[in-house]
Parts: structure tokens; sequence; C-alpha cells
């Protein structure tokens, strides 16, 4: 396979800081960012705002308008746009988290969104991916693809303090607990499980800094 040097996929489970190394990826070469996980988290909270868990009637809606990211000043997260709607801040609670999972076993809703991000490549003259099977199943033709692990002792920290920022206290054990189990649903199931791609660098993030990651990456990028 013909390898795309303008395509860097960065997979792992959540908390391993996926986001924030796209983003800051994205601005340092000025290429675009597609943030899988929002999508299926857009498809939760269509369900729920709907109130149908109807797939057909969810992908009408979604199929009507363009999807967008977009960096915005005083949000350090990435923003996703359906049409001219900002749903951010609607997609990033645990009741959309949950449906997203749900929906994101399915067949149908991998196969449409499937489409969709593919069609990301055209979009800017190059191509950060974040998510769970980018560099698998998404764009296998990634030169650069990388999979970042970080303990779920440290993922649940990063969690708490992100909580905390949000003025809510929470139990780090049994955010602890939550993450375990969730990669344990991610690792095992039968579509598009969360594996590292044969050809991915895996690079633990537990005692990295966020500008020493990227530091690291681009200089393997440009090695
Ligand atoms: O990364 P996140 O928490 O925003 O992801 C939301 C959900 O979508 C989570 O259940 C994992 C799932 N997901 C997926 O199955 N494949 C992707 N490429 C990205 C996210």
């Amino acid at each position: 396979m013909t390898k795309n040097p303008n395509i860097i996929t960065i997979d792992g489970p959540s908390g391993v800081g996926k986001g924030t190394l796209a983003k800051n990826l994205s601005d340092e070469l000025d290429w675009i960012v597609l943030d899988s996980g929002s999508l299926y988290r857009m498809i939760g909270y269509l369900s729920l705002k709907n109130d149908t868990k109807d797939f057909s009637k969810i992908s009408q809606k979604i199929d009507k308008e363009e999807i967008s990211f977009k960096f915005l000043k005083n949000n350090s997260n990435i923003s996703l746009f359906l049409g001219q709607d900002n749903l951010t801040e609607f997609i990033r609670n645990e009741e959309v988290a949950k449906l997203a999972s749900e929906f994101a076993v399915m067949p149908k809703v991998r196969d449409f969104l499937f489409k969709i991000q593919r069609s990301f490549i055209e979009k800017g003259k190059g191509l950060v991916a974040d998510g769970r099977d980018m560099g698998t199943v998404l764009f296998p033709e990634a030169k650069y693809k990388f999979f970042l692990t970080a303990s779920a002792e440290e993922r649940a920290r990063r969690r708490e303090n992100q909580l905390k920022e949000s003025g809510l206290s929470v139990n780090i054990r049994i955010l602890q607990e939550r993450i375990e189990e969730r990669d344990k649903k991610d690792s095992s199931r039968v579509i598009s499980p969360l594996v590292p791609a044969e050809d991915a660098i895996v690079i633990d993030s537990s005692n990295i800094g966020i500008n020493e990651l990227k530091e690291m990456v681009l200089k393997l990028i440009r090695s």
C-alpha cells in the first residue's frame, strides 16, 4: 500500500491526550483535525434530542448538513459544528457518551460514519485524525500512526482534574474502575476494536508533558 504522508492518525483510549496532541499538531502543521469521537457523540446527542434510537431518522438529519470542526477562541477543545449549530457543549456529558458507545457498536453506524470521515482527506492539505480505529480501519494508508497509552491511574487523575475545573467533585477510585471497564469493552469488541495498527508507534504518555509529546511526534515525523 502506498503510504500517504499527509495523514497522521492518533488512536488510543480516552484520557491519554489524543485531542490535545491532535490540536497541537494541527496548529504546528496547519492541517485539519478529525475528532472522530465527537461524531459518535453527535449521534448520541441527536438520539437524545429527538427522543429516538432509530438510526435512519438520525442519519437523515446529519445528511442534510455539513459537518465541520473549528478551534474557537476561549475554548481549548475542538468544536463540532453540524451546519451552523455548534454542538460542542451538548456532546460532552456522560449521558451522551453512554449513548455514543451504544451506537458505536452498530455496523450501520460505523459504515455511515466511514464515508463522512474519509471525506475529510479532501478538506485540507493534511489531516490529523484522532479516535480508536483511525490507523487500523479509517486511514490504513496513513504514513504516520501513533497509538497513545497511559496508566488507568494517570487517566483517572487527569479526568478528576478536568471535573474539578468544572466545579464537580468525584471519587477517583470509581473513575479508575469505570476507565478500566470501558478499556476492556473497547478492546474486546468485534468491530473496530481498540488495538494499535501493526505499523503504529506506541507511546506511553503517562509521564510526558503536552509540549514534550508534540515535539516527540514532530521529531519522529520529520526524521
Ligand atoms: O473519544 P470519545 O470519548 O469522544 O468517544 C466517544 C465514543 O465513541 C466512545 O464510546 C468510543 C467511540 N468511538 C469509536 O468507537 N470509534 C472512534 N473512532 C471514536 C470513538
